[in-house]
């Protein structure tokens, strides 16, 4: 069946549209024309795989990687990197639209470095003692001997791991190397590893959270800092603070810095790193977010908030609701609960800009900085 496609979905997806349905059509870009076989059909949507191209979007790039569409780990090798820049802007644009019926001219332009091999970690999967990721929509391995998304130091243990798991019944590895040095966790048995961001150093164990992309984590708390400067922030929330990342990286410019994490080995990360900078203006307080903030008895001018996909809890919406921070700089990994966040918070909240990271190259994910002022009563 010949079609044209549209539009990308949120997923990177082309999308196009038989007798009325949607159809979801994987690695087809906008107004190229192709060749389909359905291979879903649903109530309410199909699916359809490429036979043939009758015409080449102009945006479209030959994949540098050999597993690209097969294995599930990208989803955008076929776009030229500019569009990528551009479907991931609308896309925040359109999401934030849709769900919190925010203005389109709020969105600002994407950061983004453009380069290969920014991972910083990987989990491989482990499946009839051979090792490689998940192949697109399923749990089969797709062995690989090299991924352009990853530190080449990673790849470079690629061999020795693939000895190993032929010893042994690992279900899978997960490798960590620092930003910096030569530090590297491998499959959760080691002890942490020190890596900088700038001019401050972060101790890191097995289970701590830590931004993925080597070149751009500086932009994105770059971006935190130019906003505190900007609103002269004095005391300053971090919630959901991990290791203590942002909260010590703001340090400097402020008077004092409370951090909330849940996860134990974290805050222990996040006191070490307080030691390691040499801060005495932070303190770190161990437990989830909802639970810690409606006790805080202290005023923060400034929140910021990095929680996980899931967005933020109803009890911190409602303190922050009932608290009113001047400001606001919520930190998000994906658009949707971002939104559905921002649209409660906007009944109090001006929400000044939000600005896109392009922290997951060749895949759909995006992140952003949103800034939020408290509205003048
Ligand atoms: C996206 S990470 C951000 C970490 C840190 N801000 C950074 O940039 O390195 C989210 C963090 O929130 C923590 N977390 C998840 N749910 C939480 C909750 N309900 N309260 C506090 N922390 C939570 C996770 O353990 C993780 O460290």
């Amino acid at each position: 069946m010949e079609v044209v496609i549209e539009k990308l979905d949120h997923f990177g997806r082309g999308i196009t549209y038989i007798n009325d349905k949607i159809c979801f059509v994987d690695f087809a870009l906008p107004e190229e024309i192709v060749d389909i076989k359905i291979t879903k059909e649903k109530k309410k949507y199909l699916e359809g795989k490429i036979i043939k191209f009758i015409k080449t979007s102009d945006k479209r790039v030959e994949s540098k990687c050999p597993y690209f569409k097969e294995c599930g780990g990208c989803d955008l090798r076929h776009l030229i990197k500019e569009e990528q820049e551009i479907f991931k802007t609308e896309k925040v644009k359109e999401i934030l639209s849709k769900f919190a019926n925010l203005s389109s001219n709020k969105v600002k332009d994407i950061v983004s470095v453009n380069k290969d091999n920014y991972r910083n970690k990987v989990v491989f999967h482990v499946k009839d003692k051979k090792l490689g990721f998940y192949k697109r929509k399923s749990h089969d391995l797709i062995e690989i001997d090299y991924c352009l998304n990853l530190d080449d130091r990673i790849n470079k243990l690629i061999p020795d791991l693939k000895k190993k798991v032929k010893k042994d019944n690992t279900k899978s590895i997960m490798v960590r190397v620092s930003n910096d040095n030569d530090d590297v966790i491998i499959n959760r048995d080691d002890k942490e590893i020190i890596s900088s961001i700038k001019d401050k150093k972060y101790l890191i164990t097995k289970d701590d959270f830590f931004q993925v992309n080597k070149f751009l984590t500086e932009h994105l708390y770059d971006e935190v800092v130019k906003n505190i400067k900007r609103l002269n922030s004095k005391k300053v929330l971090d919630l959901y603070c991990g290791t203590g990342t942002i909260g010590i990286y703001v340090s400097d410019y402020v008077d004092s810095v409370v951090g909330v994490e849940k996860v134990s080995s974290s805050i222990k990360s996040a006191n070490k790193n307080k030691e390691l900078n040499k801060i005495d203006n932070i303190k770190f307080i161990e437990g989830s977010s909802e639970e810690v903030y409606p006790k805080l008895k202290e005023e923060f001018d400034t929140v910021i908030c990095d929680p996980p996909r899931s967005g933020l809890e109803k009890r911190v919406i409602d303190t922050l609701k009932e608290m009113t921070p001047k400001n606001i700089i919520y930190i998000s990994c994906d658009p949707v609960t971002l939104a559905r966040d921002l649209k409660i918070l906007k009944e109090i909240y001006d929400i000044e800009e939000i600005t896109p990271f392009d922290m997951f190259e060749n895949t759909y994910h995006v992140e952003c900085i949103c800034l939020l002022k408290l509205k003048n009563k």
